[in-house]
């Protein structure tokens, strides 16, 4: 890496120790790899929980024979100050639909979205990812 500026840091043996168990697990070639990974993590946590606009996706699997499910979801959709981008909805079976709801706002509102959705009663499986472009990361 050109440019890159080299820092030492002080750790526990205990913490290094498992700290380089798990870079060989996840198969990290090096130290400074993991290190840039986490300052990464660390700022988009930031990002996400900050003021900036992000994006998120619900994951929803329920029965829409359960009485009035489907347009409860649909009115917590219109009703929401996350706006919805995108929703796609599968037939899985019978009785299972599975739908995907991709969003943007403040990460704040997102995950209140997605906690509504989530534990609206007869949503059998619900999971939320919340992420952004990185534009205010550096490379
Ligand atoms: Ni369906």
């Amino acid at each position: 890496m050109s440019g890159a500026i080299r820092f030492s840091v002080s750790l526990s043996e205990e913490l290094l120790e498992k700290y380089d168990r798990l870079l060989d697990e996840k198969g990290y070639s090096n130290r400074s790899e993991g290190i840039r990974d986490l300052i990464r993590d660390f700022l988009v946590q930031q990002e996400i929980e900050g003021d900036e606009e992000v994006v998120g996706v619900v994951t929803l699997v329920y029965d829409h024979h359960v009485r009035e499910l489907t347009e409860k979801l649909i009115e917590l959709q219109h009703k929401s100050k996350a706006v919805v981008i995108s929703s796609m909805h599968v037939h899985l079976d019978h009785h299972n639909c599975l739908e995907v709801i991709v969003a943007r706002g403040k990460g704040i509102v997102l995950r209140q979205f997605a906690d509504i959705l989530i534990g609206t009663r007869g949503v059998k499986h619900g999971k939320f990812v919340i992420t952004t472009t990185g534009s205010q990361l550096p490379r």
